[in-house]
C-alpha cells in the first residue's frame, strides 16, 4: 500500500507557517485541503488571544475548514485547543484577528444562525431533566414545541443508540450513555459545524473506540463537519480527513496533515498497516511540535 508523506512547504524562520503533510491516497491532491481553497464553513483569519493575565494562548491562527471535513486539532496541554474551539463557538472573542462564515447566515451576535454544536469534555447534562428533555432543550429554546419535534428528538436518540432511554435521568445512564446525550444534544439542531473538546478523554478505552465509531458514523449519517480536539494521536489518525497539529507558547498550528476521509475504519483499520503508518506520521509531527528529538526510526 502506498502511503505518501509529501511536505510541501517548510519555512523555519520568524514568518512560520504550518508544514503541509498529505498522507491521502484517495485524492492524493494536497490543494483538495490547502488553506483558502473553496468556500469555508468557518474560517479562523490571523487569530490572537491574549488573556487578561497576559498569558498569549493563541497567536496568528488561520484555519480554514471546509464542508464535510472531519478535522483534528492535536497538540499538547496547554497550547490552545480549547481556546481556538470556544472562540469559534463565539464563547471567547480573539484579541486579534476574525472567525469567518462564509456559508452561513449570521445573527446580531456575529455568530451563525444555529450552525455551530457544542459537545464539552464533560456531558454538562442537566440531573432534573430526563434523556430526552436534556436533547430537547436546544429545540426548547428556539420556542418549539415539545409535541411538533419530539420524533426529531427521538430520532436523534435511536441515532445515538438511546432510544430506551429517553424517559431515564442522567443519574441513571453510564459516562458513555451520558456523552451520548451530549452529542444527540449538540446534533439536534443539525447543525453546520459539530466541535467536540475532547469528549471522550474520561472514558475508558473500548468505551472511547466504540464512541468513536459512533461519531464517524453520526459523520457520515449527518454530513456535518467536525472538528475535534483531542490529546490522542490514535484518535486523530482513526478519526480524521486532517489533523492539525498545535504547538504551544504560543498557540499556533504548525503542521496541517491531509489523511483519506475517515469513510471506512472499524476493527480492522485499527491493525491495519496504513493506520500504524498514519499514527507514526502524526506522532513524528506532534513531537516535532513538542520540540523532541525521535529516539528511533523504524
Ligand atoms: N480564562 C483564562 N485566563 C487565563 N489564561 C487562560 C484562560 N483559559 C486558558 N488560559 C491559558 O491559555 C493557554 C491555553 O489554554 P487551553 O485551555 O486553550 O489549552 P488546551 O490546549 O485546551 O489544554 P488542555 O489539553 O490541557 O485542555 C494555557 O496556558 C492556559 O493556562
Ligand atoms: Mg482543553
Amino acid at each position: 500500500m502506498h502511503l505518501a508523506a509529501a511536505p510541501s512547504c517548510r519555512r523555519t524562520h520568524s514568518n512560520e507557517r504550518p508544514v503541509l503533510l498529505n498522507l491521502a491516497v484517495e485524492t492524493n491532491d494536497s490543494s483538495a485541503t490547502a488553506p483558502g481553497s473553496g468556500r469555508s464553513v468557518v474560517s479562523m483569519d490571523g487569530v490572537s488571544k491574549v488573556f487578561s493575565n497576559g498569558t498569549v494562548a493563541l497567536t496568528d491562527m488561520s484555519v480554514d475548514v471546509r464542508p464535510g471535513e472531519f478535522v483534528s486539532l492535536l497538540g499538547p496541554s496547554g497550547c490552545g485547543k480549547s481556546t481556538a474551539l470556544r472562540i469559534i463557538a463565539g464563547l471567547g472573542e480573539p484579541s486579534a484577528g476574525s472567525v469567518n462564515w462564509p456559508l452561513s447566515r449570521i445573527n446580531a451576535r456575529g455568530l451563525p444562525e444555529g450552525d455551530v454544536g457544542f459537545v464539552f469534555q464533560e456531558p454538562t447534562l442537566m440531573p432534573w431533566q430526563t434523556v430526552f428533555g436534556n436533547v430537547y432543550l436546544p429545540l426548547k429554546l428556539r420556542g418549539q414545541s415539545k409535541s411538533a419535534v419530539r420524533k426529531q428528538v427521538m430520532d436523534m436518540l435511536a441515532l445515538v443508540g438511546l432510544a430506551d432511554f429517553a424517559d431515564a435521568y442522567p443519574r441513571e445512564l453510564s459516562g458513555g450513555m451520558k456523552m451520548r446525550v451530549s452529542i444527540a444534544r449538540a446534533l439536534v439542531t443539525r447543525p453546520k459545524l459539530l466541535l467536540l473538546d475532547e469528549p471522550f478523554a474520561a472514558l475508558d478505552e473500548i468505551t472511547r473506540q466504540k464512541l468513536n465509531d459512533d461519531v464517524l458514523m453520526l459523520w457520515r449519517q449527518s454530513g456535518v463537519t467536525v472538528i475535534f480536539v483531542t490529546h490522542s494521536v490514535y484518535e486523530s489518525a482513526y478519526l480524521s480527513s486532517r489533523v492539525l497539529v498545535m504547538k504551544a507558547r504560543p498557540g499556533r498550528v504548525c503542521a496541517d496533515i491531509a489523511l483519506d476521509p475517515p469513510r471506512e475504519r472499524d476493527e480492522s483499520y485499527r491493525i491495519s498497516e496504513k493506520y500504524r503508518q498514519t499514527c507514526e506520521l502524526v506522532s513524528d509531527a506532534l513531537r516535532d511540535a513538542m520540540n523532541e528529538r525521535r529516539l528511533q526510526h523504524g
